[in-house]
């Protein structure tokens, strides 16, 4: 089993791909195979499509989706909202029924606007949300900042156990026979008609 990480940031090793770190340790240490891709630095740069087109085969060979973001004034960063526009509208297929979860890293404020705006996403496709013992964000403005939040590195541990955990009664959920939900056509309603 795989877990694809996405750190949205332009900093590649920063305090967001720190945390993503710290949940692939647990994902590793239940045998769960983990890779961080990198998307910060090139979503703005005219590479978005390749990106997703990227990740999206990634994905094809993945079970669960970590999307990880630090905080620009209050709100994800530009370079993953880009990303995850397209992703989400190109890949949904791909997507639909893989646990996800969404993490924030800022130096004080603004994670649970972030992490709110990436869950939508994740509810938005049918991806099961996985959750933590706290909303999942660190603070710190470098990764050694990060390391000594100690409680936010716990949220992160504690997230990356529970996302193994679901992917392994989801894998003995098929190997018992249980089917995916059957998809049905959407009925898309406006305020117009
Ligand atoms: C443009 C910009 C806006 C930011 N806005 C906020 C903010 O609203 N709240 C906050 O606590 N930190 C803010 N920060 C700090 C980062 O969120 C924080 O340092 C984060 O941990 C950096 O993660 P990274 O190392 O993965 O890039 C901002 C940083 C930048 C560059």
């Amino acid at each position: 089993m795989k877990v694809l990480m996405i750190n949205g940031s332009r900093n590649a090793a920063g305090c967001t791909f720190t945390a993503l770190g710290e949940i692939a340790k647990e994902l590793n240490a239940s045998g769960i195979d983990t890779e961080i891709v990198h998307v910060g630095k090139e979503a703005l740069d005219g590479k978005v499509n390749d990106m997703v087109a990227s990740v999206i085969e990634k994905m094809k060979d993945s079970d669960g989706l970590i999307i990880g973001s630090p905080v620009y004034y209050s709100s994800p960063s530009g370079e993953i909202i880009a990303f995850l526009d397209r992703l989400f509208g190109a890949g949904a297929e791909v997507l639909k029924h893989k646990p996800a979860a969404a993490i924030a890293s800022a130096r004080r404020a603004g994670t649970t606007s972030t992490i709110d705006v990436l869950n939508k996403y994740i509810q938005y496709t049918e991806m099961p949300l996985v959750s933590a013992n706290y909303w999942p964000m660190v603070h710190g403005s470098i990764p050694e900042d990060v390391m000594k939040d100690e409680e936010g590195v716990q949220t992160m541990h504690i997230l990356g156990r529970n996302m193994a955990w679901l992917l392994k009664c989801i894998e003995a959920g098929k190997n018992a026979g249980v089917e995916s939900p059957v998809a049905v056509e959407k009925i898309k309603t406006n305020y117009i008609r």
